[in-house]
């Protein structure tokens, strides 16, 4: 699994040709924008005066760049500090939706608001709160038993040591409070060995990271909750960034797209509708250009489908990624 966050110091929207030759041919509606962060996807969209945008951040300090375009673009552009598996709440009444877009993962800014404690490099506390959460990460580390430390490790970042490490954290625990710089230590004592490509401490952040804003469980309830507002015709447009982001996403437009199982260990789908025209069965990747400009950029995929049914049930899908959800939802007692 790749694990990679955006790191550049100016802030490149990824992908961002590909997503408007995608949605341009809808143009003359509403958009929604799940995931605003700087707002490079709504201002390019609303360069053309016919559109309008709906933005999402669960992240307040996006609001000096939403409160611009809104003074801006007055009624053409809103924002709402909701997180985007609440899409469905809300109430649209009298616009016109042509497409929903999510650009997951974090913004070059809140990698390097070191408050925010998201990045290894961060000192002291530990955060990790992206917005509108429940706990941090250090109540994750001061309260999760040693099996459930490992699980996240291992099921959120694919980490090998993932047991050692749990069983060092719970051991210092007992000793000390536990800040980013005693985690980076932890880790760097039990891996020995490393790709020399990655930072040792990459895979065990990522997981931190999702666990305390729960991603796995945003972004299934985010694409089922969308999947709902949007008008049949209408396009959902997907970035995800690591490979546990894509899985999910590659199955959520291909199980439901095709008439054919994307696994041949799940039954036959009962009632076999089509939900999504997919253009493209393969992702779009970013040009070499573009990797060049913003290497981070490279980990990233953007999938995408046009609704044409409102017939869908996406149990399957959940059900499919429930031993994921599970882990997220482990009791804390803070
Ligand atoms: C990669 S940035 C988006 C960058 C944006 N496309 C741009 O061009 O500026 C991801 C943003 O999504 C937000 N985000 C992540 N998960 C979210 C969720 N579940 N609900 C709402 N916002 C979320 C983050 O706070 C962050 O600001």
């Amino acid at each position: 699994m790749s694990a990679i966050i955006k790191l550049e110091k100016k802030h490149f929207p990824v992908l961002l040709n590909e997503l408007i030759s995608i949605i341009s041919p809808l143009y003359g509606g509403t958009f929604i924008d799940c995931t605003f962060g700087q707002g490079g996807y709504s201002k390019k969209i609303l360069e053309n005066s016919k559109n309008k945008i709906i933005a999402i951040d669960r992240d307040t300090d996006v609001y000096l760049s939403a409160n611009e375009l809104e003074k801006k673009y007055k009624n053409k552009f809103k924002f709402k500090n909701i997180k985007f598996s609440q899409i469905n709440n809300l109430n649209i009444v009298k616009e016109d939706i042509k497409g929903i877009v999510f650009d997951l993962g974090y913004s070059i800014n809140q990698i390097r608001d070191l408050k925010k404690g998201l990045s290894f490099k961060s000192k002291g506390k530990l955060d990790m709160r992206m917005g509108i959460n429940d706990f941090t990460c250090h109540d994750v580390i001061s309260n999760l038993s040693e099996n459930n430390l490992n699980k996240i490790f291992k099921f959120f970042g694919d980490e090998k040591y993932s047991k050692n490490i749990a069983r060092k954290i719970v051991k210092m625990r007992g000793l000390k409070l536990i800040n980013t710089e005693d985690l980076v230590e932890i880790i760097e004592s039990v891996k020995k060995f490393n790709n020399p490509k990655i930072n040792k401490s990459t895979k065990v952040f990522q997981a931190l990271r999702i666990f305390v804003n729960k991603e796995i469980s945003e972004l299934i309830n985010g694409l089922v909750n969308a999947f709902k507002i949007l008008p049949v015709g209408g396009v959902m447009v997907v970035v995800s960034f690591h490979s546990l982001e894509d899985k999910i996403v590659k199955f959520f437009f291909k199980h439901y797209s095709e008439n054919k199982n994307t696994s041949r260990y799940i039954p036959n789908k009962k009632n076999n509708f089509k939900c999504f025209n997919l253009i493209k069965k393969k992702p779009i990747t970013p040009s070499l250009e573009e990797i060049k400009i913003n290497p981070p950029s490279r980990s990233s995929k953007l999938r995408y489908g046009i609704k044409i049914s409102d017939n869908c049930n996406f149990n399957e899908f959940k059900q499919k990624f429930k031993y994921l959800t599970d882990i997220e939802n482990l009791g804390i007692n803070i």
